[in-house]
Formats: C-alpha cells, sequence, structure tokens
C-alpha cells in the first residue's frame, strides 16, 4: 500500500507498521488521527507536516515512548505496548533495533563525559567493557568527535552535541534511525554533513525515518514522504519528488503559500497517491483506554 515509489532500491519487508494509530495528550489535546503508515526495510522516509501536525509524535510513538490510544504500532512482527517494554528482554531488542535522535540534543545528553555519554546505551545492553570502549571509539571517530571524549556534553556547541546524540545512537548499530528535525537549529555546514550523513547511513543499509518542515534538501533525504495534514491525518504519501511538486497539496497542508489562481493548474497525474480526507462524524474521543505518558527525556 505504501511502497515507494521511483524505482527506489527498497525492500518489501515491513519493519514498522502503524494502523489506524490516534493520539491525544492528556486525552484532550489530538496529536494523531488515525495515522496509518508503514516503513520498509531500506526506505528514507520523511513524516512531513506544519508545525503542530504530529510528527515528533508519531516518531515518538516509533520510538516505543508513547503508545496509542487506538490503533496498532507493530515493530519487527511484534507488537508494539506498554507491557511488552517493561519486559527487559523485548525492550532491549527492540531499543538495539531502533535508535531515536531527539531535536533537542540537551535533552538527549547527559552523562559526565562524552565517552560515558556514548558507552551508557551498550552498557545497558550488558557488552563487555572492552566491546563497548571499541564500539564507543568506532563511533565517536565516525561522528569526527573523538577528541572531545573527555569533555563534558553540556560544555560542548550544539552541533557538537548533536554529533554525540547521534554516536550514542549509532553506537548500537541500530536498523531503524529516527531523526526528529535533524537539520533545525545547525548552521549550514553541519546541516550539510548531517544530510550526507544520513544519506550514507541508508547506503549502508539503515533505514531512516525524520520528521521535518523543511522542504529543501528533502530530495535527498527521503525517498517518501508522509504528508500530514494540521488536522493531524495523513495527507499524502508516497514519492519525494512528486509530492514535492504537488503545490496544492503543500498548500493546503500548510508547508508552502497558498497560489492565487492555483486550484486547478496543478498536474493531475502528479498527485498519485492522494489520501481523500475521510469525514468521520466521530467527535469523542474514547477515554477508556488510558493515554500513554509523554517520554520523560
Ligand atoms: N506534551 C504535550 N502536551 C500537550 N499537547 C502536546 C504535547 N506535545 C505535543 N502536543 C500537541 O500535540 C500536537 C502534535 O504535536 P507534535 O507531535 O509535537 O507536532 P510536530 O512535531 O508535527 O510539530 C500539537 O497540537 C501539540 O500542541
Ligand atoms: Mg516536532
Amino acid at each position: 500500500m505504501t511502497t515507494s515509489g521511483g524505482g527506489v532500491p527498497t525492500s518489501d519487508e515491513a519493519l514498522l507498521a502503524v494502523e489506524n494509530v490516534s493520539y491525544s495528550y492528556l486525552e484532550r489535546f489530538p496529536a494523531l488521527d488515525d495515522v496509518s503508515m508503514t516503513v520498509h526495510r531500506g526506505e528514507k522516509v520523511a513524516l512531513l507536516g506544519a508545525n503542530g501536525c504530529g510528527k515528533s509524535t508519531l516518531l515518538k510513538v516509533l520510538a516505543g515512548l508513547l503508545f496509542p490510544d487506538r490503533g496498532r504500532y507493530t515493530a519487527f512482527a511484534a507488537e508494539v505496548v506498554e507491557d511488552r517494554l517493561e519486559d527487559a528482554q523485548f525492550a532491549r531488542a527492540f531499543r538495539s533495533r531502533v535508535g531515536f535522535v531527539f531535536q533537542n540534543s540537551d535533552a538527549q545528553v547527559f552523562s559526565p563525559t562524552v565517552r560515558e555519554e556514548v558507552a551508557f546505551g551498550p552498557l545497558n545492553m550488558g557488552l563487555e567493557r572492552d566491546v563497548v570502549a571499541d564500539r564507543v571509539n568506532d563511533s565517536l571517530t565516525m561522528l569526527e568527535v573523538l577528541d572531545l571524549a573527555d569533555r563534558a556534553p553540556y560544555q560542548l556547541s550544539g552541533g557538537q552535541k548533536k554529533r554525540v546524540a547521534i554516536a550514542s545512537v549509532l553506537v548500537m548499530n541500530p536498523d531503524v534511525l529516527l531523526f526528529d528535525e535533524p537539520t533545525a537549529t545547525l548552521d549550514v555546514r553541519t546541516q550539510e554533513w548531517l544530510i550526507d550523513l544520513i544519506v550514507e547511513l541508508n547506503a549502508a543499509g539503515k533505514t531512516i525515518v525524520l520528521a521535518t518542515h523543511d522542504l529543501d534538501s528533502l530530495d535527498r533525504l527521503a525517498d517518501r514522504c508522509v504528508v500530514f495534514s494540521e488536522e493531524h491525518r495523513v495527507a499524502a504519501d508516497g514519492a519525494t519528488a512528486p509530492l514535492l511538486a504537488d503545490h496544492e497539496l503543500l498548500a493546503s497542508v500548510n508547508l508552502v503559500r497558498a497560489r492565487g489562481s492555483r486550484a486547478d493548474a496543478g498536474g493531475p497525474g502528479l498527485r498519485s497517491r492522494r489520501v481523500e480526507s475521510r469525514q468521520t462524524p466521530e467527535m469523542s474521543r474514547s477515554s477508556e483506554v488510558p493515554a500513554g505518558r509523554p517520554a520523560s527525556s
């Protein structure tokens, strides 16, 4: 249903899938409304939408930090529910396969030194200290921050903290990397470096899901985009290039300015995977199911 178009060399193996997922904060503030999407092995998928549409919330669901009020989330063929993640073995397996790079590195980086920060996850996994030390060095080298190993993360610049946060995720060698607004707040050179890194990681076999409202660089960062409406629903799901050309769609979800006389001018073949908005009369949100707790990051 949501395989990427355009001859992108990805597999059909579904790694992550949300089906009809709804989520409201405090059972009052809707963030996701009946969202379904699938991430296949090897894809680079962007969750695209205006501020507040629900991108970060969906990433937190995919990361197992929030649990849907309604609908299902399946990762690696197992349903991800709160009870299961309380099981240490399931949690370890899941957390080693799905890595999450937060938008704000300050929420992610907390150890006294960079080296300890990056070692935290693998030590928690029960890996031997010397294995961990090697992995940490490899990650820091890859992220070009080995020289910062003994520094305190909180003293680093934003770009350096971002590199450390990514090192602390890559050190786990996850199959799937989730990035929340990866290039936001970075200087231009660091943005370019990070875009290249994401492309390289994908070429090396990592599956990438990233949230963004930035249309620049999207052609490099994503094969496929899942576009969210401001009503927290999926408005479109398809290959990046045609979606970027669909001005009417992008305007309708508040990603670009509406053009005056453009209404009927859009190329008809371009909106291949447009999802028609359904008018569900359902005004009351289920309150039987307790809402998941926000990440305590
Ligand atoms: N902790 C929270 N408490 C209450 N509402 C929240 C919280 N976090 C997000 N929201 C609301 O949920 C909706 C989706 O937010 P979010 O997923 O952060 O959107 P995006 O990442 O697309 O900007 C927004 O309306 C936002 O105000
Ligand atoms: Mg966000």
